[in-house]
């Protein structure tokens, strides 16, 4: 009876394949809605122009700082990227902390904060004199005007400082850059991580025309014709967009999916009601939705002996470097229940074949929900081109990709299942999305150069 009622708790989260088609086809229609200009302005998956115009050719050339806020690391690069036969990149990197409450605290302590590491990396690199050109990886939601201009439309993840949303963070750089009044660096370009880390594997694969980010966070981008970005003018070539499909279901369009669970993590975070689709498939919130079971399947006396301890309260707890050991197949029961030990979690062996149950039905449908995303995106560039069948590479990067025992196969496989007329190819970033952002510099400068 006990066993039923876990199953029955789980059945919630198994989609069949007619359910995962409606969700592509649902993604399909939001995607619609926010390329057209009729129904932008109140559309879910912004699908924002990221005046990115090119994959590179090999032509770019020169030393470019990056950085790279807004996954588990931030970064400061140095990255020096030679054109012609020879071509190649070399990269230098410092990684720094940002402490909690600087990510949550005023707009100008965050930016100060930025600054001081920037300040510490050119000292690091004997660099202070030189005025490098910069690419700024800042991986939120910016409505772009230009490469050098990014309105922060809201605040994703885990990030909340104030008197930023609504600015342009191209700017809030700037600004700091100016009152510490140590060194000055010229901003060229705002880029997503999904743009740099799709720049990044092109960079090696001219076929990458689409990025995706399975991590802390969940968006993709891809090549969309110029043509069908309304609220941009010209109608040849192509832009990247920044779909920012972390955002898909705001309006309801997925409750039917979403579980008592999915409802719970959602009122707990810092943004409830926004991020919807990112809650059900990126690694930020999956173990808060494995949290949220084990609690419920605590208090109904299936697991750790009906105790709920306080380590079980704290939230995230789970982080996926867990999920990921504890769903890993080579792993014995008992290794699971050390880990689990090792969190502050009592568990018996029976506790521990549930939790490992648990995790596996939560990342599973992360997966499929994730690929069915994916799936909407190659179909549409699909129609885009008029081909019955479409071969595309996807540059893909992100702590859930990497870490994951199963996430990408099952993404894959659910890709496959759902876009039958496409190929596609997943290649991972091996280098992140800084060297991405160093060659959209690169383009930039070179723009600017001629345009002068
Ligand atoms: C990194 C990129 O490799 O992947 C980051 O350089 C990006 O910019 C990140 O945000 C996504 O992964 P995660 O798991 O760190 O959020
Ligand atoms: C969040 C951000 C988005 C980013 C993604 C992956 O969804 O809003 O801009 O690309 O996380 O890091």
């Amino acid at each position: 009876e006990q066993s039923r009622q876990i199953v029955q708790t789980l059945a919630e989260f198994l989609l069949t394949k007619e359910q995962l088609l409606e969700v592509k086809n649902r993604m399909k229609t939001e995607i619609q809605n926010g390329l057209s200009k009729a129904t932008h302005e109140t559309a879910t998956v912004k699908m924002l122009p990221t005046f990115v115009c090119s994959t590179p050719d090999g032509t770019e050339n020169g030393d470019f700082l990056a950085l790279d806020l807004g996954g588990t690391n931030f970064r400061v690069l140095l990255v020096k990227i030679r054109s012609g036969k020879r071509r190649s990149v070399e990269m230098h990197n410092k990684i720094y902390a940002i402490p909690i409450e600087v990510m949550q605290g005023t707009g100008e302590e965050l930016f100060d904060h930025i600054v001081h590491c920037i300040s510490d990396f050119l000292d690091y690199m004997g660099m202070k004199n030189t005025r490098l050109p910069l690419g700024f990886t800042f991986s939120f939601p910016c409505k772009q005007t230009s490469l050098d201009a990014g309105i922060l439309l809201t605040w994703t993840k885990g990030f909340k400082a104030t008197d930023c949303e609504g600015e342009d963070v191209v700017g809030l750089l700037r600004e700091g850059i100016k009152r510490r009044e140590e060194f000055d660096l010229d901003v060229v370009a705002v880029v997503n991580d999904t743009v740099g880390t799709m720049m990044t594997c092109a960079y090696e694969e001219p076929t990458c025309e689409v990025g995706l980010i399975a991590g802390t966070g969940s968006n993709a981008c891809y090549m969309e014709e110029m043509r069908n970005i309304e609220m941009v003018d010209g109608d040849t070539g192509r832009m990247c967009v920044n779909m920012e499909w972390g955002a898909f279901g705001d309006n309801g369009c997925l409750d039917d999916i979403r579980t008592q669970y999915d409802v719970a993590v959602d009122e707990l975070s810092l943004n409830a009601g926004k991020q919807r689709y990112e809650k059900m498939c990126s690694g930020m919130y999956l173990g808060e939705i494995v949290r949220n079971i084990l609690i419920d399947l605590t208090k109904r006396g299936f697991l750790f002996r009906g105790q709920i301890s306080e380590t079980l309260k704290t939230r995230g707890i789970f982080e996926t470097k867990f999920l990921s050991q504890i769903e890993s197949d080579r792993l014995a029961l008992l290794q699971v229940r050390s880990i689990l030990q090792h969190l502050g979690l009592d568990s018996t062996c029976d506790d521990s074949i549930i939790v490992k149950e648990v995790c596996g039905t939560v990342s599973r449908r992360a997966a499929q929900i994730c690929g069915a995303g994916m799936a909407a995106v190659v179909d549409k560039i699909r129609e885009n081109r008029g081909l019955d069948h479409l071969d595309i590479t996807v540059g893909v990067d992100g702590t859930l990709y990497k870490l994951h025992p199963h996430f990408s196969r099952i993404m894959h496989q659910t890709v496959m299942e759902l876009a039958p007329k496409c190929d596609v190819n997943f290649l991972l970033s091996e280098d992140g999305s800084g060297k991405g952002a160093a060659l959209i510099t690169a383009v930039g400068c070179r723009i600017r150069q001629q345009e002068q």
